[in-house]
Parts: C-alpha cells; structure tokens; sequence
C-alpha cells in the first residue's frame, strides 16, 4: 500500500471545486460557459484540467457563487496551508490512513493531566491509533464519530473490542453501540468538553465536534469531518446549500484561531480558511 505523503496534500484540487459547485448549484454547464464568455467545449477542457486565464477563472467562480479570490489561489497554486502545530495543540494527534485510493483522518484528543482520550471518527489503522495511544500513556474511553460513512467508521469493530469505548454518533446516522448526539449536546472527557454542532448536508445527520478546556489552547478545535476541508468542503450528498450554510454560519463564525479538523487532507484554522476558502 502506498504510504501516506507528509504533509498531507489538500483533499481538493481546483477542478474539484469547480465541479461540487457545478453539482451542488445544478447550474447546466450550457448556462455557465456563456456567462463566463467561452465556448461549451472549452468549458469541458477546464473541468478537464486545462487552466484557463483568470479572468474566465474569476467569471467562472462567479457564475458558480463561489468566492474568485480563493478560487483563482487553489487553481493557481497559491494555498499553502500551514502545518499542524503539535506544540500549539497539545492533546491533538491527526491521524491518517488509506481507504481505498483515498485518505482519511481520524484525530486523537486527550486530557494532557488525567491522559482520558477520544478517537474522532476511526480511519483504517487500527494499529497506528494503538501506537498512539500506548506511546503516550493515554487511556481510549470515547468514540465521537462526525458521520457514518464507510471511510469514517471503518474500524469500528475493532475498536470496541481492544478499547470498549462510550461512543457518540449522530442520532439520524447511529453506529453499533452508539448514543445519538445532535445540536446543543454536550460530552465531557476529563476537563475536555465536546458541544455538539449539527452540519447536517454532506450526509443526513452530520455533526461536528467543538472541543474546550485544555488549559494552554489559544483557541477551541473543531473536528468538522467532512463539512470542510483546508480549500473546500465535503460534496452536498443531502443539500449543497445546507452543507455551504453550516460551514458558513458555523464553522466560520467560530473564534478565528479555531483548530479545524477536517476528514480529509490537512488541519486548518477559522482565519484561514476565511481567507482561502472558495465555499466561505
Ligand atoms: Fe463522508
């Protein structure tokens, strides 16, 4: 299997953008390539991959409701995320493993004093979780997973049976042995507290995790899952605009050195993504 590239790349390109908006807003392509003054068939070379000049770039993200600023930084490379900070962060460990030809995140958050840990969602690895976790001397009691796709959950048997962990998923997408958690819900870790936030729109119940009480944080994290990632967001399997809302008016509200935590590609920040976001 192919290992995992470090840093983690961004989960989306350009084009992928391009097209989630095209497939979220149901805007034709018929009608997008006039307001973006091109042809119909040059319009399928750039969903192709061809890059075109930023002024059709600009036009295009405009015909799509897409912020062009952003949009023309990932087309032309500009995005370059900062890294994880584990000094910053203590207690956090983004985790990352293959499924299938992709690559998911899971993240272990602990207690730094009592060492209680939570696993946010599961990714494939179950022996790099367990690494983690004997390394550092923590103690796996909680599963809070984001949503209940495959990617997300895909080691959930074997978690329960090397850690019988309380799990939390959300009430509209239980899990096996889960407790459903939606908007407002609270879970307290040790000194950590998890409040609820439900994004539903990428799946039918989506919810994201926002984490406080680690003296020393500058700010809280958010597991978001699959409602954004570092340059986009999940794919509007339920509602594009719901999932655009969410990620707007809940994500992007929360304190601007906020930690997000995404399913795919790397971890960001609220400033940041205010900044670089073509969904914000
Ligand atoms: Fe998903």
């Amino acid at each position: 299997m192919a290992a995992i590239p470090s840093p983690i790349p961004l989960e989306d390109s350009w084009t992928d953008v391009l097209q989630k908006a095209l497939n979220g807003t149901g805007i034709d392509d018929k009608n997008l390539a006039p307001s973006a003054n091109i042809t119909p068939a040059k319009l399928k070379s750039i969903l192709a991959g061809e890059i075109p000049s930023e002024d059709t770039l600009r036009r295009l993200a405009i015909g799509l409701g897409l912020r062009p600023a952003p949009f023309l930084d990932l087309a032309f490379q500009r995005y370059k995320p900062a890294l994880f900070d584990a000094g910053t962060w203590t207690g956090v460990q983004p985790i990352a493993s293959r499924y299938m030809d992709a690559i998911v995140n899971c993240y272990l958050i602990w207690d730094v004093k009592t060492r209680e840990a939570i696993l946010c969602d599961t990714g494939t690895d179950l022996s790099a979780v367990r690494q983690e976790i004997e390394t550092r001397g923590l103690k796996l009691t909680t599963l809070c997973i984001t949503h209940a796709h495959g990617d997300h959950v895909a080691i959930l048997q074997e978690l329960k049976l090397a850690y019988s962990p309380k799990i939390y998923a959300p009430k509209e997408e239980p899990v096996d042995g889960s407790s459903g958690v939606g908007e407002g819900d609270e879970i307290q870790i040790g000194s950590l507290r998890a409040r609820v936030l439900l994004t539903d729109g990428h799946s039918a119940g989506h919810v994201t995790y926002l984490f406080t009480g680690q003296s020393g944080w500058p700010a809280p994290v958010a597991v978001v899952g699959d409602v954004l990632f570092a340059g986009s967001m999940g794919a509007g399997n339920v509602s594009y605009p719901r999932l655009r809302d969410h990620l707007q008016s809940k994500i992007l509200t929360l304190p601007p050195k906020t930690l997000l935590c995404p399913g795919h590609g790397p971890t960001s920040t609220v400033e940041q993504e205010e900044k670089q976001n073509p969904f914000g």
